[in-house]
Order: structure tokens, then sequence, then C-alpha cells
């Protein structure tokens, strides 16, 4: 039973990087993980030349990458919120992952997992890396989003930007509701002179933010590493 974890969160032992770890880790199976940014796979080219073959031309990591991939059981897939959609890295694997579709769907029914983590879009990147590898035919067994550390939170000016992230996700700038001061509130106060894009005005409470102190977020990893690891002796 082999599991693999692809992480497109080029951070060092981020949150996203966690929680693939603590679902393999729960699989009870052979795992192996990566980074994407340890790694090169660059973006589909849209050159066609896999359509007969199944194998994409590019020579780079995702040669042994995809192989990788098809030997596995299953695979558990995690990227960070940037711009409100997924990495550029792992936008780049996924694209990547076209070339094993063409005509004989070679993913059709691997079973699959997915992990987002973001301040306040989240939902957005797990719901398109879902579709993404349901179009490869995949079995999402288990879905998962966190919250991680803003980058406002380390970069210095945060506590006075104007254009902080939750002032970006703003419901004045936005006109949507992400619920961004909700959900930080023993991270974060924002002030009440605080004005988006206008006047940055917010004090950090902590300034990191760890899955590792969110029982409920842990025990949802194991919980998806538990379905995955029944789904794939289901099968067999
Ligand atoms: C370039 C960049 C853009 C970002 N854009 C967003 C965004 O649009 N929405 C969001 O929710 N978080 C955004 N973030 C915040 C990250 O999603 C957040 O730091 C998250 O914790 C990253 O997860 P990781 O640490 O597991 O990689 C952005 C971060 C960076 C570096």
């Amino acid at each position: 039973m082999k599991v693999l974890g692809i992480s497109g969160s080029p951070t060092k032992n981020s949150n996203t990087d966690t929680l693939i770890k603590t679902i393999l880790e729960a699989t009870g199976a052979e795992t192996e993980f990566f980074k994407l940014s340890d790694i090169k796979v660059v973006p589909c080219i849209a050159c066609m030349k896999c359509v007969s073959t199944n194998e994409c031309i590019l020579n780079d990591d995702f040669k042994w990458l995809s192989k990788k991939v098809m030997e596995a059981d299953a695979i558990v897939v995690g990227s960070s919120t940037f711009y409100g959609a997924a990495s550029a890295f792992t936008k780049a694997f996924i694209e990547r992952l076209y070339s094993k579709r063409h005509v004989k769907l070679l993913t059709g029914g691997k079973i699959a997992a997915t992990v987002a983590v973001g301040v306040a879009a989240e939902k957005m990147v797990a719901e398109w890396l879902g579709n993404a590898l349901r179009a490869g035919g995949m079995e999402i067994v288990g879905s998962m989003t966190a919250k991680g550390t803003p980058c406002c939170f380390v970069c210095g000016p945060g506590e006075s930007c104007h254009y902080t992230v939750w002032n970006a996700y703003s419901k004045e700038l936005t006109g949507m509701d992400f619920g961004v001061g909700e959900a930080y509130k023993e991270y974060l106060e924002i002030l009440p002179d605080n004005k988006p894009y206008a006047h940055g005005s917010a004090r950090f409470l902590k300034s990191y933010r760890s899955v590792k102190d969110e029982p409920s977020v842990m025990a949802e990893a194991e919980r998806i590493g538990k379905l995955i690891k029944e789904r794939i002796k289901s099968r067999n």
C-alpha cells in the first residue's frame, strides 16, 4: 500500500506540509512526501504531444514524479492559497497531469485527498483542486481546509498596513464576507479606526498560526488518512 503526498506550499515546514504529512501517517501505509518547490515541475506548454503517448515530453522532475503518482494507491495534494488560487507550483503540477488524461484516463479511479491552507480564500482553492483531480477521474475521499499564518503577521508593517490581506478580503472591498476578523480573533484585533486601503490599524495578539495548535484540524487530517486507508483496503 503506497500513498504519495505532494505539497505545493513553498514554505519550509508549512501548515500545508504538516497536514499532508499527518494524513500520510494516519494511512499506516508506505508513504513518500515531496515539496514541488524543492523540485522542478514547469507548467504545461499545450504542445499536445502527450495525446497518443500519455507521456509529457518536457524534461523535468515530472518524469519521475508522474511515475510515482501512477504507482501510488492514493495521492494527497495540498496547496497554499495565493491570490485566491492555488500556488503556481500546485497549478503547474496539476496542468502536467493532463498528459495522463488523454484517451486512456490513466489516473482514473485513483484515490485522492486534498488540503488547502489560506487566510481567507482557501475554500476556493479546495474546490478547484478537487475539481481538477476529479477531472483526472480520481475519487476524492477527503478534502480539508485550514487557516494559516497571514504573511502580514511576519512582514513588519502588518499592523499599520492599509493593504493587509484582511483589508484586501474585507467586506468593504470585495462585497463578500470572508470572515477573516472572526477566524483570526485570537490572533488579530482589527482596530476601530482601520479603513481598508485608506488606513491600516490592527494589533497582533499572536504572530504565527500553526495547525498543530488546533486539535480539531489535526483530527480532521487524521480522519482523512484513515478514510484513505479504509478505501484502499476495500479495493484490494
Ligand atoms: C504571494 C502570496 C499571496 C497570498 N494571497 C492570499 C490570498 O489571496 N488569499 C488568502 O487567503 N491567503 C493568501 N496568502 C496567505 C497564505 O495563503 C497563507 O500565508 C497560508 O498560511 C499559506 O499556507 P502555507 O503556510 O501552508 O504555505 C498569500 C500569501 C502569499 C505569499
